[in-house]
């Protein structure tokens, strides 16, 4: 496994394939096996970079808040120490989303194109910054189990929930191998972050926008706010699929980056 060591922690990564670089950001409480899908299907035509983000996965954790703005900052480490210099495209998926609008404020110079999935750009309601501390809570005195336990069933839409039992457990295993130092970090990073609403209208380069048409963590309606706020963005909607579509609808998730891709080509 490929690591890079950033002066606070250790950065696994992968960087697989040939061609325009997309760097895909992970969600909460995930890490980038969740982009496995991709890897398989779209390395043969993009580079694909590939994070775990502080504390997921292989890379080692930090004590305190991951803002936004610090995963952020983590990415643009692994993109110098990779000697990636040119504007590349960033993916980000749900939390992904939030840290690639904070990428986007900081080096807009190094963004040719973005694809937001599963994501929004409003900030946390009240009642969402609530049930947020309540899981910071639950981290601290219980650890990962009931987190991980609550959250399965709300990720992914009733057909995966029937149909595809290796994805769920495998959604399951991704979670375990998050630290509690990630997850309390990864919440109140979340629930501080920005407004990023405003910002929508001055975004001015190649967005898509991939949502599933069952996100009940993320509902449509917001997917919709960004589409029309974001000028010439493309959006497309998922049957079948809630808040994981990469993975629930792998295939038609990589056909349509595939030509969002080559038409910016
Ligand atoms: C995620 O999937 O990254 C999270 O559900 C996002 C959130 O909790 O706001």
């Amino acid at each position: 496994m490929p690591v890079v060591e950033h002066p606070q922690f250790r950065m696994a990564y992968d960087d697989d394939g040939k061609g325009q670089p997309i760097l895909f950001i992970h969600g909460y409480p995930l890490n980038r096996k969740m982009w496995q899908p991709q890897r398989q299907e779209l390395s043969s035509s993009f580079r694909l970079i590939l994070p775990d983000l502080r504390g997921h996965g292989e890379s080692t954790p930090t004590e305190g808040e991951y803002s936004m703005n610090l995963l952020a900052e983590d990415c643009a480490f692994l993109l110098d120490q990779l000697g990636i210099t040119q504007p590349i495209t960033v993916c980000g998926l749900s939390m992904g989303g939030y840290i690639a609008f904070a990428f986007l404020r900081k080096y807009p110079q190094r963004v040719k194109s973005l694809i937001l999935t599963a994501t929004r750009a409003a900030p946390d309601s009240p009642e969402a910054r609530e049930k947020r501390l309540q899981a910071i809570q639950e981290a601290r005195s219980q650890g990962l189990g009931s987190i991980v336990d609550s959250m399965i069933p709300r990720l992914t839409s009733k057909r995966t929930q029937q149909e595809n039992q290796p994805l769920l457990d495998e959604v399951r295993k991704i979670m375990q191998a998050t630290s509690v130092s990630a997850v309390i970090g990864d919440l109140q990073g979340m629930m501080s972050r920005p407004d990023s609403r405003p910002f929508l209208a001055e975004i001015n380069i190649p967005t898509l926008i991939i949502h599933g048409r069952e996100d009940i963590l993320i509902p449509i309606t917001e997917a919709q706010e960004m589409h029309n706020s974001i000028r010439g963005s493309r959006l497309v909607i998922l049957d079948d699929v809630a808040h994981l579509p990469n993975m629930e609808a792998p295939h038609q998730f990589n056909a349509h980056l595939r030509n969002f891709m080559d038409d910016l080509a």
